[in-house]
């Protein structure tokens, strides 16, 4: 059993490119001796500030040296990294001259990794109108693309202070792209239905603002929660999800609130995340998470790209057919499963997203931890239908 994988390792070219980001950093925004020594624990604060300590970050801790050199030596190519494994698999329509918005740019990340992921855009002539709170981050952000791209590059680059409502003025954008930013906002909210809400507004903001979509988040369950409903509110908008939807029809893992005010679906043990396998990450990289108390194995990301008016989700139109009935998208993570009897091999499952809803892929611990990340994959669905009684998950054992 094969599938399409979601997530391809780095081509030898991207990898010393993602590599190549560290040294250029220091060369431009070098390390003063103080920071050069807490530099772990900064990268070790931002990520409390980032994650659980949300309360204490202003709008603008960016503007923070100690602070903004943490994120640059860690965040900017952890992200550039995770964006480059999945920039491949997506198809945005991009044609010359068109303009690109990035909400919450920080430094450029989005910029960068599309230059690293897409080889055959670097000539073409694009313009990016980077949006962020903080100038700083977005200035250093900026020289770091062009020690990468060159100062004679076919992209142009505009850096606007503002934030995600700030009009953009001139040529109606093609793509408006969101990368790790309103988890800012959203894990602030205190109950679904604000967050449902959040997702709502900003569905609107990026329907106005361009025919296709792309927003990137963290792997947490809030995350996926958020983009779930995102993908409810683009589709009112007329969007159709491309990826990683293999079906355009209801989400399976979207949040529900009940008459009386309860939520389901949207539960903590499963929700649309995609986690890989960090080996082909810069060594450098990797030692200094390390050192921070940050050790990162595997990298995690829920995400969702969705075109107006498009007929079909591309993976549809892709997929292999032969001899399948039903088009799987793996999510994250095997689990244990009893076996079907007394001393009978250990069972493992896996959650999946399907037009029939979720399903539960079960068999051999071997077989289901082969199943990557993100494969899209055919299963056969045996007649009658079975389904799991506790998450009515479609139930299909792998032969
Ligand atoms: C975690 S960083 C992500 C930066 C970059 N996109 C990346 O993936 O590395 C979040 C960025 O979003 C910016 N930001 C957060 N909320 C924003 C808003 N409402 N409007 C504009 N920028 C915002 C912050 O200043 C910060 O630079």
């Amino acid at each position: 059993m094969h599938g399409m994988t979601l997530f391809p390792p780095l081509s030898a070219e991207s990898r010393s490119l993602v590599d190549a980001i560290p040294p250029l950093v220091d060369r431009i925004f070098p390390l003063p001796g103080q920071f050069r020594r807490t530099l772990p624990d900064n990268i070790l604060e931002l990520s409390r500030l980032l994650t659980n300590n949300r309360g204490s970050r202003t709008a603008s801790y960016l503007g923070k040296p100690a602070l903004l050199s943490a994120y640059l030596r860690y965040f900017l190519p952890w992200n550039v990294y995770r964006l480059c494994r999945l920039l491949p698999s997506l198809t945005p329509r991009l044609y010359p001259h068109d303009v690109i918005v990035d909400l919450g740019s920080g430094p450029l990340t989005f910029v960068i990794a599309l230059w690293i992921a897409r080889p055959e855009l670097r000539n073409m002539p694009l313009e990016f109108k980077c949006i962020d709170h903080t100038q700083a981050v977005l200035d250093v952000g900026k020289n770091v693309f062009f020690a990468l791209a060159g100062a004679g590059s076919a992209w142009t680059i505009k850096t606007i202070k503002g934030d995600i409502h700030t009009p953009v003025y001139g040529k109606r954008p093609a793509l408006a792209a969101a990368i790790n930013v309103f988890n800012e906002t959203h894990q602030k909210l205190p109950h679904i239905v604000s967050l449902q809400n959040e997702a709502d507004n900003i569905g609107k903001r990026l329907a106005v603002l361009a025919p296709q979509a792309l927003v990137v988040e963290p792997g947490v369950p809030r995350s996926g929660e958020f983009i779930s409903s995102l993908r409810n509110a683009l589709i009112r908008k007329s969007f159709v999800p491309q990826s990683p939807c293999p079906q355009p029809g209801r989400c399976p893992l979207a949040p529900h609130v009940t008459a009386s005010g309860g939520v389901y679906g949207g539960a903590k043990s499963k929700w649309c995340h995609f986690a890989f396998p960090t080996l082909d990450a810069p060594e450098t990289l990797l030692k200094l998470s390390a050192d921070a108390g940050l050790p990162k194995e595997r990298a995690a990301l829920s995400f969702l790209f969705a075109v107006n008016g498009a007929t079909t989700p591309e993976n549809e139109a892709d997929a292999p057919r032969a001899n399948a009935d039903l088009q799987a998208r793996v999510l994250s993570d095997d689990f244990p499963l009893p076996p079907l009897a007394v001393g009978r091999k250990p069972l493992a499952g896996r959650y999946a997203c399907s037009k029939k809803g979720l399903v539960l892929i079960w068999g051999g611990q071997d077989a289901i931890g082969r199943l990557s990340a993100g494969a899209l994959i055919s299963l056969q669905v045996s007649k009658p239908e079975k389904r799991d009684k506790k998450t009515n998950a479609l139930l299909i054992g792998l032969v």
